[in-house]
């Protein structure tokens, strides 16, 4: 219904309501309408999920199927969503919800369970499941016997710890007496077709049980919490071919990195983001790669190839479709049986030789290094799917419109007396050329967010490509003349040539913006110094800061930085208030579940 026809007898508003709906959306520009239409959905998602965790519907409450998803990009949470369509489609009643939103505590009331659940770090939960991870392995968690569970992993196998998290939360339900009635799958980064297939053999799996429930507690069909967005008609699967508008170098010239700012026009599309959101970007991989690959395996460029339903040839399916750059276990074993090489087929059984032999390489190494005649579809069927790259978004749509800008760091690194790149920092960096189409997505994450209050105080940890989603906060909290206070803790090597938006983050503090800024440039004197060090330098601030409402940021580095501010913000709320390890460590996990502490870290 247009708004224009909207009227208070049919919807649920009041005819004032109505009017000023009507003024508000009278002065919205299309790209604001979605956005707001977004929040409000998100909004009202967020209120449902709220009344159903730890409620007791009337009917069925025993007999529902309980869907706990624990997601940090989108992925489980996607695999969730399909999940309880299909089960709905089989008029089985389902709750689908976010372990962020899960008292633990509800555990004791679920007869059927299913977990969806990524795996990042060495192994660890996502952050949305952190709690209830933890909360499984204590005297605390309740026993579940009787209670029928079904775990689905998803992850990446060029990781060591493949799809740790899921088989955690299989062990511990497990160990309190659930039963697995299916399977758990662990699933790789190209998951979308046996995620389906897992979906529907656990779900045969599950029905007998439930419509049995259901019968005997009154068999009403139930649905709760349905993850309402302002979905685009642009997704991961089905991305946009958006204009890249600009591509420009932002380290000096004898700077150690490289790093772009990027900018790539949305105009045409419906695609709205947040500052926190990231962009999933699609890229081509190195057309002299390819050929050389095409070169060693003696494949005719021409020949045709299947993927999927979709037929190709060979060359434009490993430019557009394939994965030749990170390499994972799983290509060099298929690799190794489809050429039989004796020395790869050797690594097959030994996990520690691969991990050590992929470590250095990447796919195309393989090949070069093992070079074997192949048919073009044995060669395809030994790679993945291309995966879309994500970028932690550098702008906000309040000051930028119809525009997204990235921060972007090129991986390069010689290795095997040749230069390498990542595939897709590669491609925008060095083979893109301005004013082509690049194929995005973007991609919501609501664990990252500013506070909705405009007067709460942030800090904001961002060394390094770290920056891009605080210059998105800033432009945001700018637009929005929030008064809250900011503070900006950046680093990277030299301030001559990696001081990212200097001029912007200078002008920003210029104008009251920024109320403080704290750089640390590691190599510019004789002793390293980085973002941690800077905290603990203003360890008192940072906590009176904590101790008056602020939100504190990190993003960036995964590995070392990500850990080592967390372990400084221990040592500072230590220092600050007498507390123990535990204690402090307590402090940050109550931050945490207060939407306080939030990282966006790769
Ligand atoms: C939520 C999120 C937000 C992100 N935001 C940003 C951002 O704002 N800016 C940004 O730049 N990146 C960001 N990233 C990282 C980004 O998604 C890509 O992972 C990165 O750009 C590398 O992708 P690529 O295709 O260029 O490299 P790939 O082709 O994926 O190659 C990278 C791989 O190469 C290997 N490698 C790298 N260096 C070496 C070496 N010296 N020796 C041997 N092997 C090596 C490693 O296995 C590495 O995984 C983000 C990631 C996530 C998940
Ligand atoms: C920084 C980072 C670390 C990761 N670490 C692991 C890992 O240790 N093990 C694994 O199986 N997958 C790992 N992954 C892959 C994710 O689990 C995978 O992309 C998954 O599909 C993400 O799902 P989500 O969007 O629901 O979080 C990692 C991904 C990132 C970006």
């Amino acid at each position: 219904m247009l708004l224009g026809q909207l009227n208070a007898a049919a919807s649920p508003l009041s005819q004032e309501q109505v009017q000023k709906l009507q003024g508000l959306v009278a002065e919205l520009n299309p790209i604001q309408q979605a956005w707001v239409s977004g929040y409000l959905a998100a909004n009202a998602n967020t209120a449902a999920l709220g009344g159903v965790v730890g409620a007791t519907p009337s009917a069925g409450e025993g007999a529902a199927l309980t869907i706990l998803y624990g997601s940090q990009t989108g992925n489980s949470k996607g695999v969730a969503t399909k999940l309880k369509e299909q089960a709905e489609s089989r008029g089985l009643a389902v709750k689908l919800v976010s372990m962020a939103d899960y008292k633990p505590t509800a555990l004791k009331k679920e007869k059927f369970l299913t977990v969806v659940v990524s795996t990042y770090g060495e192994g660890e939960p996502p952050e949305d499941a952190e709690a209830l991870h933890e909360f499984l392995a204590t005297k605390k968690a309740p026993k579940l016997d009787g209670v029928k569970i079904a775990v689905i992993g998803l992850g990446d196998s060029s990781y060591e710890f493949f799809c740790q998290t899921a088989k955690d939360f299989e062990q511990r339900l497990n160990k309190l007496g659930a039963e697995t009635v299916y399977q758990r799958a662990d699933l790789d980064v190209d998951y979308d077709e046996e995620a389906v297939t897992w979906i529907s053999g656990a779900l045969d799996a599950f029905e007998p049980d439930l419509k049995a429930q259901q019968g005997a507690t009154g068999g009403q069909v139930l649905s709760f919490g349905a993850p309402v967005t302002a979905a685009s008609q642009y997704t991961k699967q089905n991305p946009f071919a958006a204009e890249l508008s600009t591509v420009q170098k932002i380290t000096g010239r004898d700077s150690s990195k490289d790093v772009r700012h990027v900018e790539i026009s949305l105009e045409g599309s419906d695609i709205t983001y947040t500052p926190g959101d990231s962009l999933g970007v699609y890229f081509l991989n190195d057309e002299v790669l390819v050929d050389e690959v095409l070169t060693l395996t003696q494949i005719d460029a021409a020949s045709q190839v299947k993927i999927a339903d979709e037929q190709l040839s060979v060359r434009d399916a490993l430019i557009e479709k394939l994965e030749l750059t990170q390499s994972y276990p799983g290509f060099v074993e298929k690799y190794a049986i489809a050429t039989g090489t004796p020395e790869l087929l050797k690594l097959v059984e030994d996990k520690a030789a691969m991990r050590e032999y992929i470590e250095p390489r990447q796919i195309f190494d393989v090949i070069r290094q093992n070079p074997a005649k192949l048919e073009a579809q044995t060669l395809v069927d030994c790679l993945r799917k291309l995966q879309a790259r994500l970028y932690s978004i550098a702008s906000s749509q309040a000051e930028v419109e119809d525009e997204v800008h990235l921060t972007i760091g090129l991986v390069e690194f010689e290795a095997f007396g040749s230069e390498h790149l990542g595939g897709c920092s590669g491609y925008l960096a060095r083979r893109a050329e301005e004013g082509c189409k690049v194929k995005v997505f973007s991609e919501h994450n609501d664990n990252f967010r500013l506070p909705a209050n405009d007067e709460t105080p942030v800090i904001m940890v961002g060394p390094g490509t770290g920056i891009a989603p605080f210059r998105a906060f800033l432009q945001e909290r700018d637009a929005r003349e929030a008064t809250g206070k900011n503070w900006l803790f950046f680093g990277n090597p030299h301030f001559t040539q990696d001081f990212l938006y200097q001029v912007e983050i200078q002008g920003y503090l210029k104008s009251g913006l920024l109320s403080k800024v704290d750089v640390a440039f590691s190599r510019d004197q004789a002793e390293k110094v980085y973002v941690q060090d800077k905290l603990r330098e203003n360890s008192k601030a940072v906590f009176e800061w904590l101790e008056a409402g602020a939100h504190f940021y990190i993003c960036g580095d995964a590995n070392r930085m990500a850990k080592d501010v967390h372990q400084t913000l221990v040592d500072i709320i230590k220092e600050n208030s007498g507390k123990n390890d535990i204690d402090a460590e307590q402090y940050l996990k109550d931050l945490r579940s207060a939407n306080r502490y939030q990282k966006d870290v790769y």
